[in-house]
């Protein structure tokens, strides 16, 4: 029987740079799952009858959630729901199966790389038929609904036994549970030369990649253990927990610190990987050498060719604006288009439909392609194997003499977290304030040549989108950006982004927080971190 239920409405049901994002006691607040839900549909037209892909990454809450999604999506009218057995699907796979099975969208179950657990954090995406996050007219039209929502609709059911496979009918709907790997991996066994990669590991090539206990575990022992042959073992806390094993399942060199220390140390793997909660980000370490996102993207983007399913070559990249210039020089030798979009991955959408860019990436550890409308953990670590099975050198090897070619943008992210939301939007503000005033000031050794706030006019649908970071530019080509995030959970966090190429040939193996020095100091004295925020030092570095 399908039930109309009376419901009150939330006034904070804004969805961020991707997704909805609370804490699981937040999210457990009575109908606060229904009413969000129940605005995504509401949002929507046209998917009677259609089908929905609904999948997460594992963490607490969501089966729960799962089970709740399930029922309101058939009371809503959808017919069909393809859900990952277990609940489970990563979010590049969940991307391909709305895809693949040409679904009228998704509903994502993750707050990606964010601690999961009773007291952490859960998140709740929706993701349009072409496989991508919502663009912000959807959102914001969720977020409308959301905060006028009057009643939801739900099928009273039992919950369902998510974890075998194959077809249950929820009241007119029918649920399909899939083997969330299987589709998946097939699709980067076409991308992929996997022949050259088995040879690479028969050749003894080892390698350690790290699941974080997240929903990567079961995709990569599929890929790497059984379909490449790496050796059993290759893939580490493999199984996902919904508490990620207590840490947060962040592929970054705070919270990837134990495969960090094993590659850096003597008698080290080959290659490194990590990926997180959700499998849409990648951590790449060679032996000895860790690979700046940044570089990876532009390394990638360079060596795509060596892989079958770029052999055509690409159409052009995309990066976000805070991500560094290092793949504009590809593209420039490539005689591609490059394009700088804002932070999230829903402004790559655009860009990947319409063929005009074929490889995206971010500062963030992401980084995909064409293939899906996500970036995609996995498929970045592949690619990788697939350039250091064609190229036979190491990943130091290969990096450095990407550097030779096109010089290094030196570059770090340094991230104060939980801070007063007032202390940070203050400076944020000011800055925003001051941009006018900046250019020709001299700070810590450099002058500021240029300093706007970043707006994006989308080429395709030209839409704008503005205040996405302010950037700095100093003379002699150095940069730093201010964005606060929009995916945290408590307070707010103020990410500063700092770059300066070095063309070589020489001064291209320099510590990064040596040779970014004087640019952080200036950053500092600009905005006046350490005075307003209170703290000495970033919480994070990447
Ligand atoms: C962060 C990253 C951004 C990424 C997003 C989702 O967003 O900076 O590049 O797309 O997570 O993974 P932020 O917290 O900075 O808004
Ligand atoms: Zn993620």
């Amino acid at each position: 029987m399908i039930r109309t239920v009376a419901t009150t409405a939330y006034d904070d049901q804004k969805p961020g740079t991707s997704g909805l994002r609370k804490k699981v006691p937040h999210f457990q607040q009575e109908n606060y799952v229904e009413n969000f839900v129940q605005s995504i549909f509401d949002s929507l037209e046209g998917f009677e009858g259609a089908t929905l892909v609904l999948g997460g990454d594992g963490r607490y809450f969501n089966r729960e959630v799962v089970q709740i999604v399930l029922r309101m999506a058939a009371a809503n009218g959808f017919g069909r729901v393809l859900v990952g057995r277990g609940g489970l699907l990563s979010t590049p796979a969940a991307s391909n199966l709305i895809r693949s099975r040409g679904a009228f969208g998704g509903i994502i179950l993750s707050a990606s790389h964010n601690p999961g657990g009773p007291t952490e954090d859960f998140g709740i995406k929706y993701n349009i038929a072409n496989g991508g996050p919502a663009p912000e007219r959807i959102t914001e039209a969720i977020f409308a609904k959301s905060r006028a929502i009057t009643e939801y609709r739900i099928l009273d059911a039992p919950d369902l036994d998510l974890d075998g496979t194959g077809e249950t009918r929820l009241g007119d709907m029918v649920v399909e549970i899939v083997d969330p790997v299987a589709d998946y991996a097939a699709l980067m066994e076409r991308l992929f030369d996997f022949e050259a990669i088995r040879a690479l590991f028969a050749g003894g090539f080892r390698m350690s990649y790290d699941a974080m206990h997240a929903v990567t575990g079961p995709y990569a022992r599929e890929i790497l253990e059984n379909r490449l042959g790496a050796p059993a073992g290759t893939v580490l806390n493999g199984d996902p927990l919904p508490d990620f094993g207590g840490h947060h399942p962040d592929p970054n060199l705070v919270h990837a610190r134990e495969l960090y220390e094993r590659m850096m140390a003597p008698g080290a793997p080959d290659f490194g990987a990590a990926s997180d909660g959700d499998g849409d980000r990648n951590l790449i370490i060679g032996r000895g050498i860790f690979v700046t996102p940044s570089d990876s993207l532009a390394l990638l983007a360079a060596n795509a060719h060596l892989a079958p399913g770029y052999a055509q070559g690409l159409k052009g990249i995309a990066r976000s604006m805070p991500t560094s210039a290092a793949a504009d020089r590809v593209a420039a030798r490539l005689g591609i288009p490059l394009f700088e979009t804002p932070t999230g991955w829903k402004f790559f959408g655009n860009l990947l439909d319409a063929g005009m860019a074929t490889l995206c990436g971010e500062e963030s550890a992401g980084t995909g392609s064409d293939h899906v409308r996500e970036k995609d953990g996995l498929w970045a670590v592949l690619l990788w194997l697939n350039i250091l099975a064609a190229r036979r050198q190491s990943v130091r090897e290969i990096v450095e003499d990407h550097w030779r070619t096109f010089g290094r943008d030196y570059y770090t992210r340094h991230d104060y977290e939980a801070l007063e939301t007032e202390a940070a939007t203050a400076l944020i503000d000011d800055l925003r304030d001051r941009l006018s005033d900046l250019p020709g000031t001299e700070v810590a050794g450099l002058v500021i040549e240029r300093a706007d706030d970043f707006a994006y006019h989308d080429p395709v649908d030209a839409s704008t989108s503005e205040r996405q970071g302010i950037r700095l530019y100093f003379t002699g080509g150095a940069r730093a950006v201010f964005r606060l995030s929009g995916t945290g959970t408590a307070g707010a966090t103020l990410r500063v982004y700092l770059e300066r190429f070095a063309p070589g040939p020489d001064g291209l193996d320099r510590d990064p927080q040596e040779a970014l020095a004087d640019v952080i100091a200036a950053a500092d004295a600009i905005a006046g971190i350490r005075k307003r925020t209170g703290r000495e030092a970033p919480d994070v570095i990447t």
